[in-house]
């Protein structure tokens, strides 16, 4: 399948005054939506890059909330629709999406969505991979299981989702110290301010790269 992206560049290419349109995001979240809310203010200048959907598995999601707030179309999808992949892509395309941010999201991503989608689709996970990701492991757990186990930092890896949990290619991951007295909420907190600072550039550098734009 050819995406309505590179088929852009494509005319772009023959004809220079080819009038291209943004790559279109949507989100997966599950939860809160801080991160959500975070990608979008910073691509909410951008013409070539815009978030256009936001998704959620969790109807009383706050993340629901922040996207009526902020204008962007919203959905609730079951585990069921969300576990299958002519669902998804019927949803895709009818919002012309391009690409997907996980921030927060909790369900597995089905293997044709993934095989639609190669490289279009990336996570972040508040620790550093190899070590404490896989099914389970997410939310307070993880930082908890970080402080436990008497680890000296902790951080956030953003990395292209795959068939298994945390373990598709990591592209990019930032540390901070974890202090001997933190508590898990602390450390928490100090992974937030990188996923903040990290993300949405990192998703701009992605997108950038795979699109050639
Ligand atoms: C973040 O820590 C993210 O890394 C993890 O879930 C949390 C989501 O927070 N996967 P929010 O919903 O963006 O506030």
């Amino acid at each position: 399948m050819l995406f309505s992206a590179q088929f852009n560049t494509l005319c772009a290419t023959i004809n220079p005054n080819f009038d291209m349109r943004p790559i279109r995001i949507a989100i997966l979240a599950s939860g809160s939506g801080s991160n959500a809310e975070n990608i979008f203010n910073y691509f909410s200048q951008r013409e070539d890059i815009q978030i256009n959907l936001i998704i959620s598995n969790k109807a009383e999601a706050y993340v629901l909330q922040r996207a009526k707030r902020l204008g962007i179309p919203s959905l609730f999808m079951s585990k069921p629709e969300l576990g299958d992949t002519d669902s998804v892509l019927s949803v895709f395309r009818k919002y012309s999406i391009d690409f997907v941010v996980l921030a927060g999201y909790l369900l597995r991503i089905p293997d044709g969505l993934i095989k639609t989608y190669p490289n279009r689709i990336i996570n972040i996970h508040p620790a550093l991979l190899p070590k404490f990701g896989g099914k389970g492991m997410y939310g307070e757990k993880v930082h908890r299981t970080v402080v436990e186990s008497g680890e000296r930092e902790s951080g956030i890896t953003i990395h292209y989702v795959n068939e298994n949990y945390d373990e598709g290619s990591i592209v990019f991951q930032a540390k901070c110290p974890v202090l001997e007295e933190d508590t898990p909420d602390e450390v928490a907190k100090r992974v937030h301010e990188l996923e903040y600072k990290h993300y949405p550039s990192v998703i701009d550098q992605i997108i950038r790269k795979e699109f050639g734009i």
